[in-house]
């Protein structure tokens, strides 16, 4: 039943209470459905749940990067990696941003067609490439493309929960796999050679990770280190904003009032000119429509962690071993905590902070505690800059023949993708 209908299954499984309980295999899961039990795994007792087995199988592919790592090794690179995430440094990386989604704005024509799930995947990777390696993105973008494509394929299939208790990837995939990385490897490598000769701040995410110091002892990131940390913020930067922005059309485009309010708010706030860093501020509606789109449609739907040690959980003895599971997809959609859960009302968040409902855990797109995504700041201007760049210029209807469903991989994939009709304004 999960694998045929993965959302569809926890939110059958949440009708049973705050926790239930499944085996898959002789794999015990139990699935936490309150936001106190959420608080519980991603805060107060996160020692006890740790990253599972997938995460360790992802390193093969992805070295020991943020998301892959654990214990002591993750918070020091957490820590020396949090300063290139600080609001100053993220004006910085508003420039990418701007420039790719005004050469979106100018190539699409007036009346065509296009699938806005692969237009989003292009767009994000584009800023995020940049946004990392600067200039030496242009020369290689295509071929990082292809191989990065590749990688967050089976990078994906890697994160789902219980990939482990699946059979092993089928050779082909891997070998598949193994080109992709040695693609990475191959210019990821050349540029942070060319850049440790060069020295100096470019303003990037990657002249960041060169300079990085351990605050307690001085140390440094080795080459090796550095190139896991690039490789992992590309791969987790850029399918998560791609899979926020194309529900948000999506749901413009069914919802007509919403989008009139918003290309209203665009006209009033920047009339033609391009969005500065204080106009993210100011847009207060399109932040609203991309908020509401990810309690909607969460990118991240579902976390898993391992139990490590025993653990009561609301009374029930979960011994270590154990998998537990929380969902985004479940929790933004329980009407013990949300008015018409499944309308699209951006206006709720006139009277709602996203802040607020995050601290109580009853709206956690970006996860929490230690291994709250370090890109969340990134992701909200990300969202508004290209939102109110492309929206100043076009309106996307979705085509009558579309199909909606979704592939939940470790992103929510729209699985037909998004084919929408782009009129002028
Ligand atoms: C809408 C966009 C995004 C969403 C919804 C999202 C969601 C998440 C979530 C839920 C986690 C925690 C996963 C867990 O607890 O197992 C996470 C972690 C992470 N995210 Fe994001 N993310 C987004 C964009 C980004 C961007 C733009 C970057 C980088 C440029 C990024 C980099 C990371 C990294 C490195 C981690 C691991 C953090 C750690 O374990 O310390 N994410 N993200």
């Amino acid at each position: 039943m999960f694998w045929r209908d993965r959302t569809g299954f926890l939110v059958r499984n949440a009708w049973l209470g705050d926790v239930s309980y499944m085996e898959l295999g002789p794999q015990p899961i139990y699935f936490l459905n309150h936001p106190d039990l959420i608080r519980d795994m991603f805060v107060t007792n996160a020692s006890k749940f740790v990253k599972g087995s997938a995460f360790q199988r992802a390193k093969h592919f992805l070295g020991n990067g943020l998301i892959t790592s654990d214990g002591q090794f993750h918070l020091r690179q957490r820590r020396m990696m949090q300063p290139a995430f600080h609001n100053a440094r993220i004006r910085e990386y508003m420039r990418p941003m701007i420039t790719y989604a005004e050469r979106m704005a100018e190539e699409w024509q007036d009346g065509e067609t296009r699938d806005i799930n692969r237009e989003m995947m292009h767009l994000t990777l584009q800023v995020v490439g940049n946004a990392l390696f600067g200039a030496e993105m242009r020369d290689d973008a295509d071929e990082l493309a292809e191989a990065l494509s590749t990688a967050m394929n089976i990078f994906n299939y890697l994160q789902v929960p219980f990939s482990e208790l699946l059979e092993d990837l089928p050779e082909s995939q891997s070998a598949e796999f193994i080109e992709a990385r040695d693609t990475l490897d191959r210019i990821v490598g050349r540029i942070i050679r060319e850049r440790r000769k060069d020295g100096g701040d470019r303003g990037d995410l990657l002249s960041m990770l060169l300079m990085a110091r351990d605050e307690d002892d001085g140390s440094m990131m080795t080459d090796e280190q550095v190139r896991d940390e690039a490789m992992t913020l590309f791969l987790a930067g850029h399918e998560t904003t791609a899979t926020a922005m194309t529900w948000m059309w999506y749901m413009l485009s069914e919802n007509p009032d919403k989008a009139e309010k918003l290309h209203a708010e665009i006209d009033s706030v920047l009339g033609t000119r391009q969005p500065a860093p204080e106009d993210v501020m100011a847009l207060k509606y399109t932040e609203a429509v991309f908020a509401e789109t990810m309690r909607l449609f969460p990118p991240v739907w579902s976390v898993g962690r391992h139990v490590v040690e025993d653990h009561e959980i609301a009374g029930y003895n979960v011994p270590a071993g154990s998998f537990a599971m929380v969902s985004q997809y479940v929790m933004h959609r329980d009407p013990r905590f949300w008015d018409e859960p499944d309308s699209f009302i951006p206006e709720r968040w006139e009277k709602r902070s996203t802040r607020e409902a995050s601290k109580q855990f009853i709206y956690f797109p970006f996860g929490g505690g230690v291994r709250k995504c370090i890109g969340e700041g990134f992701s909200w201007m990300e969202g508004v800059t290209l939102t109110s760049i492309l929206a100043r210029k076009w309106k996307l209807t979705l085509d009558p023949e579309q199909r909606i469903g979704f592939e939940p991989l470790i992103t929510l994939r729209p699985k037909y993708g998004m084919r929408m009709k782009i009129e002028a304004r």
